[in-house]
This record gives C-alpha cells, structure tokens and sequence, in this order.
C-alpha cells in the first residue's frame, strides 16, 4: 500500500542514503526508461502529463501502444518534508490488474500489455491523426445511444467482477463510436471479497454512485436522465451476492 509509515520510512531512508534521486524524471529519461524496459521499441511522443501520470504514445516493432507512467513524486501539504515518495509502482500494478480482469470480461478497456515498476502498456486507442477524445469533448446529435452504451458497459464491468472506481466524462474514449473506459488505478474488484466484504462492498457501491453521477451530469446538457439509485442498486445485489449489504 501506498504511503504506509514503513514505506515511507525506507523511502526517506533511500533519499538520505542518496540512493534514488530527488527528481521527477525528464521527458529524456523516461523515454529511455521505457526503451530499457522492453516495454517499446520506440516513443513518439506524450499524450497526456497529468497530476499523477503522464501518458505516452510508443510503438512495439510498429504496433502503436499507449505507455502510461505514474509521477514518482508528489508535494505534501501536510507540512514535514517538501517531497514525499508515493509506491506508484503498486499503482500501476493495481491498474493493470484491473485492466486485466475488466478486459477478460469482454469490457472495452485498452488490453494491458506488460508492467514494469510504475511503467504500464497497453492499447492505444486512437488513430494517426491522435488519440481518441474524452467523452466529456464530445458533443453529439443524439446521445442516447452512446448513453445506453456506457450503461452497457458499466454493467458489462461488474459481471466481470470490476467496479470503476473514478467514473466520469473524463475517463471514457469515444474511439470508432463506442465508449472505451480507461484510468481503472482505483477500480475496485468485486469478484474476490477477501476477508472485509462489508468494506469493499460499501466502497464498490459509493464508487457506483459517485461515477453514475458523473454521468448524469455529462448527458444531462442533452436532457438525458440516468435513474441512479435504481442502476446502482440493481448492480450492488448482482454483486452482493451473499446479501452482506442487505
Ligand atoms: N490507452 C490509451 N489510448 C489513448 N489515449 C490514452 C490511453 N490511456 C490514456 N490516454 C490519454 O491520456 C489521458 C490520461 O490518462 P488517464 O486518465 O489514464 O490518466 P490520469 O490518471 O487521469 O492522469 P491525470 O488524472 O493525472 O491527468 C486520457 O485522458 C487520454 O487522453
Ligand atoms: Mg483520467
């Protein structure tokens, strides 16, 4: 897990030994980073430099593929040091294991491809003229069917075990007419319950509200209703099959 004390402390300690650098790696690095890794054999350039990741656009022997790469860094506020080192490789492998199980389940997600550290590959979704647009820079004549198949989508996600945990307009692809969901670093599974159901459950079903919501808010500029409470509800008993929210 991401910034418990004892990661935190063997961070600090690495950054007091000087055994990693107090740097966010250069565009330079990075591209060499992913070229090391294997996990391309070229980069042509960056899509999207975001708060928590940037996301490049790179080619496998041709094959396009987008590389996503978490920040190894982000400033605290809380006071103490000025910087503080997040476990972002437990991100990215957190996304890819989703990914992966959503993608199993026949969802629309970009196939992951390969991990390594805090570096992700997977299907790029665009063309050549450049990446697909967030469903939030779309403007449609009829949205209903786009909408119907979101829905679509989000029910698909749960049978396969799979709740987003960051929905919205933002984190939909609108690629050769069909919605194509991404940025799954805080899905939650909903398949393996572990030893607190009550907790992850409680968790999937806020994340279905707060992400059905969204929605709601994107297609309302068409005048388009999404009935919240009664989606997730029926999708919290198709995975609350033990009955423990009941
Ligand atoms: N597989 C992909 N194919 C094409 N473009 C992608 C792909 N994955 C991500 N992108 C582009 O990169 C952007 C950011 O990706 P993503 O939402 O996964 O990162 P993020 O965690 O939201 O980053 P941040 O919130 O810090 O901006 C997306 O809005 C999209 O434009
Ligand atoms: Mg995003």
């Amino acid at each position: 897990m991401p910034n418990t004390p004892i990661l935190d402390r063997s961070v600090q300690w690495r950054l007091d030994a000087g055994t990693i650098e107090l740097h966010e790696p250069t565009y330079r690095e990075t591209v060499e980073a992913i070229l090391s890794a294997g996990l391309a054999t070229e980069v042509v350039g960056l899509i999207s430099a975001g708060k928590e990741a940037s996301v490049y656009l790179a080619r496998y022997d041709g094959a396009p593929l987008a590389i996503k790469v978490y920040r190894l860094y982000r400033t605290s506020h809380r006071g103490g040091r000025p910087v503080k080192a997040d476990s972002m490789g437990w991100r990215a492998a957190h996304e890819f294991e989703i990914l992966r199980q959503a993608w199993k389940g026949g969802v629309r997600v970009p196939a992951p491809a390969r991990r390594v550290e805090h570096r992700l590959a997977m299907r790029y979704l665009g063309d050549d003229d450049g990446p697909a647009p967030r469903l939030h820079d779309v403007r449609f004549g009829d949205a209903e069917p786009f909408l119907d198949a979101v829905l679509d989508g989000v029910r698909r996600m749960t049978r396969a075990g799979v709740v987003h945990g960051d929905l919205s307009a933002f984190n939909v692809l609108v690629h050769d007419g069909d919605p194509w969901f991404i940025d799954l670093a805080q899905g939650i599974r909903v398949d393996r319950l572990g030893t607190a159901p009550w907790q992850q459950l409680t968790r999937a079903g806020e994340a279905l509200d707060h992400g059905l919501r969204a929605l709601a808010a994107y297609f309302r500029r068409y005048r388009l209703d999404i009935d919240v409470p009664s989606i997730r509800s029926d999708l919290v008993a198709s995975f609350d099959t033990r009955g423990v929210l009941r």
